[in-house]
């Protein structure tokens, strides 16, 4: 009889912790919390989920991050999207914060490591232990467990410097140049496999940085170069819209561009269709619970890089599409009127490369800029002192 009032605080203590358990979600994971698969954590203001999934009708496991009220889940971000958990007992699968304040994805009851962080020991404190965080922006960060700043940079690591196939508002699209880290954007193989395909889009850096979709080492897509206010090849939506507003932070530590949503109770993401080799802007309608998609990049045929091959002219409307500029024609005429534009066109007749006594500069409106991969800019030179006879000035 006496060992029984023990007994029944122990069941009643469980059930507090039961209950405790089921009425408050968790946004964090420290050295003595793991999370295990069929948990999941959520951002404080209940936004993002993190948690296991198995994506259509593949059997491996992930640990993504996806928005909770969202009934049409999108997985905005993998974490172990190159080292899937094939181990389909959810039961021994675990993340944890280790000893050493990494990050560990661990699965079998021999607890294999299927994925982990890398924060080296040097930033690692010895006074203050690590714990990972799921943020309100669906940024999941490790951090010292006395930093409650969620706006500081001053994270150990952050999974919005590894993005997989979607940009988020407030995520960095590009490079820090003082660690090399550049982050761009890798499409999902397939709807069934979240390992890397082979459509990318990151920021190039030349003199005048550019946005590039390549699919593999082909481009698809740039941007044109950044001209200060604007890409000048790309539609100026793609800065500013009644959706979105982008930054440009362009310094000697970093390149990068990042955006903000206009309106923040609108759910809106840009992500890589490698189906169709392009770049979307969707938004979320909760009236008609769907994605929208908003834009799309390449948004014609003529907006695909090299469309027409040297010296030819995309225009959107006449078929064909291809057009070689005045005072040339088709290198490959065979190739050419059988609509295979690649290898463009070569000046007409007798004339040589050099410039003739005929030569004069034409106007061509609608263009999009050349290539800047062979320039450099001087941002010494201002419009007062340009004396140099020939060049070409981007306004
Ligand atoms: C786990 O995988 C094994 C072998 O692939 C299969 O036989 C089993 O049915 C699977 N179990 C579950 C719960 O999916
Ligand atoms: C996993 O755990 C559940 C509940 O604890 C149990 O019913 C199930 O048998 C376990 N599965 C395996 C494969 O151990
Ligand atoms: C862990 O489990 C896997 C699958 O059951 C097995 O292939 C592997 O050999 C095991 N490793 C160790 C170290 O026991
Ligand atoms: C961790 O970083 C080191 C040094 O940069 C690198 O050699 C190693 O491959 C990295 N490991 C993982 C799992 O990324
Ligand atoms: C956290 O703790 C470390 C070590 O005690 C200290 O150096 C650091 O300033 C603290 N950070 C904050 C934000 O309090
Ligand atoms: C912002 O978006 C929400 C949700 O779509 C909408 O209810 C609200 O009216 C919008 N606010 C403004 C200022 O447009
Ligand atoms: C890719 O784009 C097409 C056309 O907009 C759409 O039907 C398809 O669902 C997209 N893929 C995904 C995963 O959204
Ligand atoms: C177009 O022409 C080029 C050059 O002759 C050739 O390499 C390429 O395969 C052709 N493309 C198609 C789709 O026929
Ligand atoms: C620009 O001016 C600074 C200061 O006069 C000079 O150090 C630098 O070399 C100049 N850069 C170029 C590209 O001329």
């Amino acid at each position: 009889m006496a060992n029984i009032l023990p007994m029944i605080l122990f069941v009643i203590l469980n059930l507090i912790l039961f209950f405790f358990q089921l009425s408050t979600s968790i946004d964090t994971i420290t050295q003595f919390q793991s999370l295990n698969d069929g948990n999941t954590l959520v951002s404080n203001d209940g936004t993002f989920e993190l948690g296991f999934f198995t994506p259509g009708s593949s059997t491996n496991r992930y640990v993504g991050i996806w928005y909770k009220n969202i009934p049409k889940r999108r997985i905005v971000w993998v974490a172990n999207r190159d080292d899937p958990i094939k181990d389909n007992n959810s039961n021994s699968t675990m993340l944890i914060m280790s000893k050493e304040g990494n990050l560990e994805l661990l699965t079998n009851n021999n607890q294999t490591l299927v994925w982990s962080t890398n924060i080296t020991t040097q930033s690692l404190s010895t006074t203050s232990s690590h714990v990972a965080q799921l943020l309100d922006n669906g940024n999941f960060v490790i951090k010292a467990n006395n930093n409650t700043d969620q706006q500081s940079n001053n994270f150990l690591w952050q999974g919005f410097d590894f993005p997989c196939d979607t940009l988020l508002a407030g995520m960095k699209h590009g490079w820090d140049l003082k660690t090399g880290l550049n982050r761009q954007l890798t499409s999902w193989k397939n709807w069934d496999d979240p390992s890397s395909g082979d459509l990318t889009w990151g920021i190039v850096l030349h003199s005048n940085p550019e946005i590039v979709l390549k699919k593999g080492s082909v481009e698809i897509h740039r941007s044109g170069p950044w001209n200060g206010v604007g890409f000048s090849g790309a539609p100026m939506e793609i800065i500013t819209s009644s959706v979105i507003a982008t930054t440009p932070v362009i310094n000697s530590n970093e390149v990068y561009f990042t955006y903000s949503l206009v309106n923040k109770s609108m759910v809106s993401i840009t992500y890589l269709n490698q189906t169709l080799s392009l770049h979307e802007r969707v938004i979320w309608s909760p009236e008609d619970n769907t994605w929208s998609d908003i834009q799309s990049v390449p948004k014609n045929d003529c907006d695909v890089y090299n469309r027409c091959g040297p010296y030819g002219n995309c225009i959107h409307n006449p078929s064909p599409i291809c057009q070689c500029l005045d005072g040339f024609e088709p290198k490959s005429p065979q190739n050419w009127y059988a609509s295979n534009w690649t290898q463009g066109c070569v000046r007409k007749g007798e004339e040589t490369w050099n410039c003739g006594v005929n030569d004069r500069f034409r106007t061509f409106s609608g263009l999009k800029l050349p290539d800047t991969t062979h320039t450099w800019v001087d941002a010494n030179m201002t419009l007062e002192n340009l004396d140099v006879p020939y060049g070409l000035v981007i306004l």
